[in-house]
């Protein structure tokens, strides 16, 4: 689908892979110039260099968004580089599988990328959009930030707040033009995932804990982004869009 984002500009975080290289991709495909961002620096650069074999404009810039500093600095670069901000899809997060997010300093990680990452971009893309007069947010959630997870407290409780920090936008900005919305994925085949779906009997598990029987694929939450980000949704703001197979309807 493209979306004739001509002359707009989109900001994905976590982008080096997964989910936010399909929406980078996504977003260069329908016209937009992209900044990716992540802290894999190899993986952005690739992603970058993707956009740009395909016949789009991309310029990678590393930010680990639980940095509030190198946060600014990132969506000061989009500005300098193409001279305004459209769309911005904070993605970026971290799982801890298989860490005990009890331990205060598992714990103290995932709120600071989870999600004082997402505040800080929110903050700082408003401001640019608000001087433009709008653009539009998507943050990534989950629908462990609709559904408790017992294995999870830190997840469960981050993906919980960014649900709640895109009520607080969208409410926020609704009469500026800037619609917030996130995206709340089920399970999804990506390198978060990979480690448990390298055994096969878990990713059969898996599949059939989904009521589709498959697990995602991340260019389907890249479609759910891209459709919240354009004119299509233009009446859409505060919403936690579930892209999960089917996973939270029981
Ligand atoms: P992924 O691990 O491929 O992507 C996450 C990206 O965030 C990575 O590229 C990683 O380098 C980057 N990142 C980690 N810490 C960072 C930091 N401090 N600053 C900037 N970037 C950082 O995994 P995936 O699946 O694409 O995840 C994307 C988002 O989707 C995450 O927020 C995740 O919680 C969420 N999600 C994923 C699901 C899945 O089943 N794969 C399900 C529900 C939500």
């Amino acid at each position: 689908m493209n979306y004739g984002f001509d002359g707009k500009v989109a900001l994905v975080t976590g982008a080096s892979g997964g989910i936010g290289r399909s929406t980078a991709l996504a977003f260069a495909g329908s016209g937009a110039r992209v900044v990716v961002s992540d802290v894999d620096d190899a993986g952005g650069e690739e992603t970058a260099a993707m956009i740009g074999a395909a016949g789009g404009t991309a310029v990678y810039q590393r930010c680990n968004v639980a940095d509030a500093g190198a946060v600014k600095a990132l969506v000061a670069r989009a500005v300098q580089e193409y001279g305004r901000l459209d769309f911005a899809h904070n993605n970026a997060g971290i799982n801890n599988m298989g860490a005990d997010e009890y331990q205060d300093d598992v714990w103290d990680r995932s709120l600071a990328i989870n999600l004082s990452g997402v505040m800080y971009c929110m903050r700082e893309e408003a401001e640019v959009m608000l001087a433009q007069g709008g653009g539009a947010i998507v943050n990534t959630a989950s629908i462990n930030g609709l559904v408790g997870n017992p294995a999870q407290p830190g997840y469960t409780a981050t993906k919980h707040g960014v649900i709640g920090l895109t009520r607080h936008g969208a409410l926020r900005w609704a009469k500026a033009g800037i619609r917030v919305n996130a995206v709340c994925p089920g399970v999804i085949e990506t390198p978060m995932t990979a480690p448990l779906l390298a055994n096969p009997d878990m990713r059969k598990l898996l599949d059939s804990m989904t009521p589709m029987g498959r697990m995602g694929h991340a260019e389907e939450i890249a479609s759910a982004v891209l459709w919240l980000c354009s004119d299509q949704a233009s009446f859409v703001t505060g919403h936690p869009l579930v892209v999960d197979g089917g996973s939270t309807a029981a």
